[in-house]
């Protein structure tokens, strides 16, 4: 038991094809995005290398829980894995998952991978265990743009329009940052509050923009590319611990493989992404020039001034020193 909640039996009889482990994985996004790609990935290695005894279930889009319920659900047992953002972690590992969201962190994917791939990541994952989650991998997305129903050329335009976040307190002094109000929604629920008026705008990353039909209720989108996107992949820990010897061998196996196809699809895939969004012609893309670029950072220089009161300031030179020598 699980906080009360009956885990499967896993120990016994439960390992045959006939009769198999069901993994529920969910998350809140397109089938049709990296992370989406990347779970029915697992799903079809996973499946191949238990020989069937394990079924993985996936459910995008929200389907079985939202953003912060998806988390509960799986520290109860109620879904055995997610890929969760990081940015929503910091609730479950606390604040130093948050630091990834400090804005124009990383120059490119390479190194946000260094960071990850040695010490801190393994730290990070670490933290995960006292909320009774077993953090398995991190899988990448990519650099965030901003969209909204007006042009977004400068720090400036930002001032009095009520922006989505995901919840973290960088995220909420980047826009204060910038002078926009701010309000934190379930991914589930952002194309409505676009679409309604309850929202002006959002950051995401294009494969996320699009597979939500964002383009739909946004008329222009900016490609600021001042943040970083990315995942854990997580399981409940006795769960897990619970899995015969063999079993989770092939899964973690599984997860490599499937790990190395999300991190090498997600570039292209918002690449993709945002050249579908611009063919759409429902939006004005925007490509801010060098100059506006070193405005926008300079603007958002406070924030790591104002995270340093909660981020371990060891941890962001670490993440620093790892993504210096990426290449
Ligand atoms: C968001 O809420 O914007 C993202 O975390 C969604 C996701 O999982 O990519």
């Amino acid at each position: 038991m699980a906080n009360g909640w009956p885990l499967p039996d896993t120990t016994a009889q439960a390992q045959t094809a006939k009769d198999p482990i069901i993994i529920q994985f969910s998350h809140v996004v397109g089938a049709d995005t990296a992370k989406g790609k990347a779970a029915l990935k697992f799903k079809e290695l996973a499946e191949a290398r238990t020989a069937g005894r394990v079924r993985v279930e996936v459910y995008p889009d929200s389907t079985l829980y939202k953003d912060r319920e998806e988390l509960q659900a799986l520290q109860i047992g109620a879904v055995q894995m997610l890929a969760t953002s990081l940015s929503k972690l910091a609730t479950v590992g606390g604040s130093d998952f948050e630091v990834f969201d400090l804005p124009f962190l990383f120059k490119d994917h390479a190194a946000f991978r260094a960071a990850v791939d040695g010490p801190v990541g393994a730290t990070l994952l670490r933290r995960l265990e006292p909320s009774g989650l077993q953090g398995l991998a991190f899988w990448d997305n990519g650099f965030k743009v901003f969209t909204a129903n007006r042009p977004l050329l400068s720090p400036a335009d930002f001032r009095g329009i009520k922006i989505r976040i995901q919840s973290s307190r960088i995220l909420v002094s980047q826009m204060k940052a910038l002078g926009a109000d701010v309000s934190i929604h379930p991914m589930a629920n952002v194309y409505e509050a676009l679409r309604s008026g309850q929202l002006d705008g959002q950051e995401n990353v294009p494969t996320n923009i699009y597979s939500q039909h964002l383009h739909d209720v946004q008329s222009h989108l900016s490609v600021t590319r001042h943040g970083y996107l990315a995942y854990v992949v997580l399981v409940n820990r006795q769960f897990w611990n619970q899995l015969p010897y063999d079993i989770r061998e092939a899964l973690r196996l599984a997860l490599h493989e499937a790990t190395q196809y999300a991190n090498s699809i997600a570039e292209a895939e918002n690449q993709r992404a945002l050249e579908l969004l611009k063919a759409s012609g429902k939006l004005t893309v925007h490509e801010p020039t060098a100059q506006m670029l070193a405005l926008w950072r300079e603007t958002l220089a406070p924030v790591y001034r104002q995270a340093s009161a909660w981020i371990d300031p060891a941890m962001l030179a670490a993440i620093r020193a790892s993504s210096a020598g990426a290449r």
